[in-house]
């Protein structure tokens, strides 16, 4: 698909629709979750944070992680939209057993809008999903890029956090999405191509877009050593040559019962609760509504933050 969508040539047309239907679906979700696990949202209103979920090497866990971290933090009451950025190769749909009405593509194409593709998720979850097979979609022009990520900015205005699962890779597609989140989450595994890739991301969201304040996540560790490994050679490496540190956000290890929930098309946490992958997950949800509740009492501290 090479042109704007037609809808991008109306920008404003749709967007106070857009942002009143997505709160009343934000609403609805929040209303589905057990009354055990409500908590207040992390702002009154107004202040999503926006986390962009990349790694450069393909297959290290991203949707994986993205999909279960999105559980997990609607779990802690927080409202979640997930958006499905592979827009060549879409699963988070898949990952969960849902059934898309209408995707992403048919949002670019001008055919429906973002809230009629919205879909329920796990935990109350929000879930926009992208479309899988679709050259198009894979080869989306920039304009048409650029546009959505600008429609999907304004959705998620009615949430408390927005993750976003991107494609591997250093596309510009996939660059445009990293840009436009608040923070920006590099996975990795302790596998050497996998570190090489997360550097070359890393490289060139520093070097061609000033992007400094990056984290990495260590997927699939067999053991805390190993993990701190990965991150100490990653991080030398920027430090050497980029004289950035990304910070450490976390450790996942590797757990066979991700396989088993994938299989099963269910989240982690309903399948497996106390597995080890599990506990990863819901301590790195504790710990960014921590950052996040931290950064919005003190907003200078998390650009200091940013700066190291
Ligand atoms: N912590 C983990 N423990 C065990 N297996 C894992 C773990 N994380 C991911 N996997 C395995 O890795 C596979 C790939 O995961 P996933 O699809 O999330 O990767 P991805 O980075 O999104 O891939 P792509 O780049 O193709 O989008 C999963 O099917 C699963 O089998
Ligand atoms: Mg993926």
């Amino acid at each position: 698909m090479d042109r704007v969508s037609p809808a991008a040539r109306r920008p404003e047309a749709r967007r106070s629709t857009v942002v009143s239907l997505f709160e009343h679906a934000a609403r609805r979700a929040a209303g589905s979750r057990g009354a055990a696990q409500a908590q207040a949202p992390l702002a009154a209103r107004g202040s999503v944070r926006t986390l962009a979920v990349t790694s450069g090497k393909g297959g290290v866990g991203k949707t994986v992680v993205t999909a279960n971290l999105a559980v997990a933090l609607a779990r802690r009451g927080l409202r979640v939209l997930l958006i499905d950025a592979d827009l060549g190769l879409a699963n988070v749909d898949t990952l969960f057993g849902l059934q898309p009405r209408a995707t992403l593509r048919q949002v670019v194409a001008g055919d429906c809008t973002l809230e009629d593709v919205v879909l329920e998720g796990p935990a109350g979850i929000a879930v926009v999903p992208a479309s899988s097979g679709f050259a198009d979609m894979a080869r989306l022009a920039d304009p048409s890029v650029a546009w959505l990520v600008d429609r999907l900015g304004d959705f998620a205005r009615g949430f408390d956090v927005a993750l976003v699962d991107t494609a591997a890779g250093i596309s510009p597609a996939v660059l445009d999405f990293v840009r436009a989140a608040d923070e920006k989450l590099v996975v990795v595994t302790p596998e050497p191509t996998s570190l090489t890739d997360a550097y070359a991301m890393i490289k060139v969201l520093a070097t061609r877009h000033g992007e400094r304040g990056v984290d990495v996540l260590v997927n699939q560790a067999r053991s805390e050593p190993e993990a701190a490994r990965s991150y100490a050679q990653l991080r030398a490496v920027s430090e050497r040559f980029l004289a950035l540190a990304p910070r450490l956000c976390g450790v996942l290890p590797y757990d066979p019962e991700v396989r088993e929930a994938i299989r099963r098309q269910q989240p982690l946490f309903a399948l497996a609760p106390r597995a080890p992958m599990s506990l990863a997950l819901d301590a790195l949800s504790k710990a960014l509504v921590e950052r996040w509740r931290h950064a919005m009492q003190d907003p200078g501290a998390g650009a200091q933050e940013r700066r190291r």
